[in-house]
């Protein structure tokens, strides 16, 4: 059984990104096991709270979850084109300090999935997190882009997927995340 840490980048509790995260763990393989990490407790960062009290208890956790699993999932909301601060912040984070980004991310099989009630699928945001992937060392999976448009539609009150072909785009998607993690 391997296991993925699986981050949303929304803290927001009616979350269309937590909705798909939430999803895609439960349609993962059986061999394949989805740790859904809360980003809530990540400080703004701050280089003098770096440099006077080191890396901060909720990111040093992370980093550990994270250096320690078979892949990583990025569920991304699209901010204004692009990724939203909160989880910039929360990667820029476990980036530091520099000498640590490989054993953390080096090589890390990596997947981006992306929900909005807009029309473009987060297709803005996903696309940000390329050179960002890039610098951090990541192993990006580029399979069929997991982009979910309408997402009022798909969801319903309580988060769960009410649309018969999203159920099953997820499912191939973690089936080929799994695959590539070699679980
Ligand atoms: C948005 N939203 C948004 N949606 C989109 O498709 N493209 C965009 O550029 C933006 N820009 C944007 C900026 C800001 C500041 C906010 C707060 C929102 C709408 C966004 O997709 C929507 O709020 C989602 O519901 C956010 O994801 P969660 O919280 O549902 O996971």
């Amino acid at each position: 059984m391997a296991k993925i840490i699986g981050i949303s980048g929304s803290l927001r509790r009616g979350s269309f990104n937590s909705a798909l995260l939430r999803a895609a763990a439960a349609a993962a393989p059986p061999q394949l096991e989805v740790e859904i990490a809360s980003i809530r407790d990540i400080p703004l960062y701050d280089g003098d709270l770096e440099a006077e009290h080191g890396t901060p208890p909720a990111v040093a956790s992370l980093k550990d979850a994270i250096a320690g699993a078979a892949g990583l999932l990025i569920a991304t909301p699209e901010y204004n084109g692009s990724m939203p601060g909160v989880l910039k912040n929360t990667i820029d984070w476990l980036s530091r300090p520099p000498k640590d980004m490989a054993r953390v991310f080096g090589d890390k099989p990596t997947a981006l999935i992306g929900a909005t009630p807009g029309p473009n699928g987060t297709s803005g945001s996903q696309a940000a997190w390329l050179p960002v992937l890039r610098v951090l060392g990541v192993r990006p999976w580029f399979g069929p882009r997991l982009m979910v448009r309408e997402a009022g539609k798909m969801f319903d009150a309580d988060g769960l997927v009410i649309d018969e072909a999203l159920r099953g785009a997820i499912a191939k998607f973690m089936a080929g995340f799994a695959h590539f993690v070699g679980a």
